[in-house]
């Protein structure tokens, strides 16, 4: 028997887009945040730059604004770049209300410190020491959970969602709501709110390498398109140019602002090479830096290059890279004292599903928020310390119109309960993983940071056969979360390669051998994939 939880708003997902917003709510809506694994693993716990703000007197909005189209080449959405810059400084006094803590300048005890990453002019980044996420991830979630009006539900994780054209057989298309496994007692809830919010991230676990935890499985995005949103720019994946290298770091990142502070990018020889690459040299663009190191690897036949800050004194590291520091001296690696090998790996998502400025997509009462949506704010390349920016940018534009639609109208129509009769237990989870390791072997080989038409139809052969294979296993069998994730990476890696090959030219994080140039001829145009449903 399935049972139903009704509420105002759901959220799915509990990192800084889905805690934003819950917190932006409680006081005026019964909020439920759902969540699949422990309410604070999510990609805004790693975070470790920072949040890019305007706060420096030298500083201008209009050069955030600048740095950010130009970084994006040519995709981005200007009104959405404006609106999240415009908006960056209120989001932030937010946070220190909220409790935040972000590391002073020591030059006045009201000022704090500013990095600077790849792509922004000035120094604009606030951070936490190298820890940002984790300062904004737990102080939002203590407030959350100290909050009467929301109700937790970890180790929850959102099924499908569900539509009054899919389960009512209507001709509008209105979100009611989602199924959802409950993990911990292996049964299926239907909750339905008069709002539904897709808050789940980004898709990172798409590629064998990739600094994003294991809930970065493109669910929400799987999902929204399936009920019938469209999708845009998913061939942009971004590669961030430096993860840990090292047997036994799993997704380990090292920060772009240790470049920011003066760290060189050095080949095995010991030689520097950004120069020959770009102006900025190792603050170019991601894109520009992951490439030239993808480059010199393969001409080199290295398995990594190296990361030196080295030439800053002990105390400043410690104090500014604690994080790092520990981690690679887990590892047997003084960064003091010796360059940190890297390689690239999968980082961001900067496609999802479209949003207009207040998080709303295609459906009614369906909201993106975060890695999961497009806004228009990235384009072709997400500029370093955007992201957590644009997550609490639109968590309080998505509040502002849900709460301007409170109290919802009664929406307890009659919801089919999910299905489970026709399915029998799985008597083994070796296909799932299986199926798991091949889709993201060959998005790395296939699908990664240079591409050619070939590479890309190889791909898509392969994806074919591993759709038609969980499709007949998803009929057949009772659903796991494994089984979801690997159903979800199936239909993100679709989006991924069907948007890639629609691109003919390259620009930002789609770099292909087929179409080197950027096509200048003609106003840039997004790739926009229609809902499946
Ligand atoms: P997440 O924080 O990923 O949260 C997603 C949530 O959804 C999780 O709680 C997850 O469990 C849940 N979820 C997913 N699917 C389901 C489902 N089916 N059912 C229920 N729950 C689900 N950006 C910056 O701006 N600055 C930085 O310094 C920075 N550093 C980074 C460092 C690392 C290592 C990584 C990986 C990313 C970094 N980024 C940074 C990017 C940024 O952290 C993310 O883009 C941002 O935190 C995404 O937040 P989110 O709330 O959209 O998603
Ligand atoms: C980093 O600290 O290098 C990550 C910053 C980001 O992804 O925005």
């Amino acid at each position: 028997m399935t049972q139903t939880k009704h509420f105002d708003v759901l959220i799915i997902g509990s990192g800084a887009a889905g805690l934003t917003l819950a917190l932006q709510l409680a006081d005026h809506a019964q909020v439920a945040v759902i969540s699949k694994g422990q309410l604070e693993e999510s990609a805004s716990l790693y975070a470790q730059g920072g949040i890019s703000v305007v706060l420096d007197q030298a500083d201008t909005l209009q050069s955030h604004i600048d740095d950010t189209l130009i970084a994006g080449v040519g995709l981005c959405n200007e009104q959405a770049v404006r609106y999240t810059v415009e908006h960056a400084r209120s989001s932030i006094e937010w946070l220190i209300d909220q409790g935040v803590s972000f590391t002073k300048d020591g030059i006045t005890s009201e000022t704090y410190h500013l990095t600077q990453e790849g792509g922004h002019s000035h120094r604009r980044i606030i951070h936490s020491a190298d820890a940002t996420g984790r300062e904004v991830e737990t102080t939002l979630l203590s407030k959350v959970k100290s909050h009467s009006n929301i109700h937790l539900f970890p180790y929850h994780i959102g099924i499908d969602l569900i539509s009054s054209r899919k389960q009512l057989g209507q001709q509008d298309n209105y979100c009611l709501g989602c199924y959802v496994l409950d993990i911990t007692t292996d049964s299926t809830v239907t909750f339905t709110a008069g709002a539904t919010v897709l808050a789940t991230g980004g898709a990172g676990k798409a590629y064998l390498y990739t600094s994003n935890p294991d809930v970065s499985t493109g669910d929400g995005i799987a999902m929204g398109w399936r009920a019938g949103c469209r999708v845009a720019n998913m061939e942009f994946i971004q590669f961030h140019p430096t993860c840990l290298y090292h047997p036994k770091a799993k997704s380990f990142l090292i920060s772009e602002s240790l470049r920011g502070e003066g760290a060189k990018l050095l080949l095995a020889d010991g030689s520097r090479f950004m120069d020959a690459f770009h102006p900025q040299a190792e603050l170019a663009p991601r894109d520009i830096v992951a490439r030239a190191i993808d480059h010199e690897m393969k001409r080199l036949g290295d398995d990594c290059v190296y990361l030196d800050i080295s030439h800053k004194s002990k105390d400043f590291i410690e104090s500014h890279f604690p994080t790092i520091y520990q981690r690679c001296l887990h590892f047997g690696i003084d960064i003091t004292k010796e360059p940190i090998p890297v390689v690239p790996a999968a980082h961001y998502t900067c496609g999802g599903l479209i949003t207009d400025l207040n998080g709303q997509t295609d459906i009614a009462g369906l909201y993106a928020i975060g890695e999961t949506a497009h806004t228009g704010l990235h384009g072709a390349n997400r500029m370093a310390s955007n992201s957590i920016l644009e997550c609490l940018v639109f968590a309080q534009s998505a509040a502002t119109d849900i709460k301007q639609q409170l109290p919802f109208a009664d929406i307890t129509q009659t919801i089919p309960p999910w299905d489970a009769s026709r399915v029998k237990p799985a008597r083994e989870a070796i296909s799932v993983s299986h199926n798991w390791d091949e889709l993201r072997r060959f998005m790395w080989d296939y699908v990664g940071i240079v591409r050619t038409n070939e590479r890309l139809h190889k791909a898509q052969q392969r994806l074919n056969l591993l759709q038609h294979e969980i499709r007949d296993y998803y009929s057949k069998h009772r659903i796991s979360s494994d089984l979801l994730e690997l159903r979800n990476l199936a239909d993100v890696a679709q989006l991924i390669i069907s948007s890639a090959l629609l691109r003919k030219e390259s620009r930002g994080l789609h770099y292909t051998l087929d179409y080197p140039d950027t096509d200048n001829s003609q106003p840039a145009k997004d790739t926009i994939i229609s809902g499946k449903y």
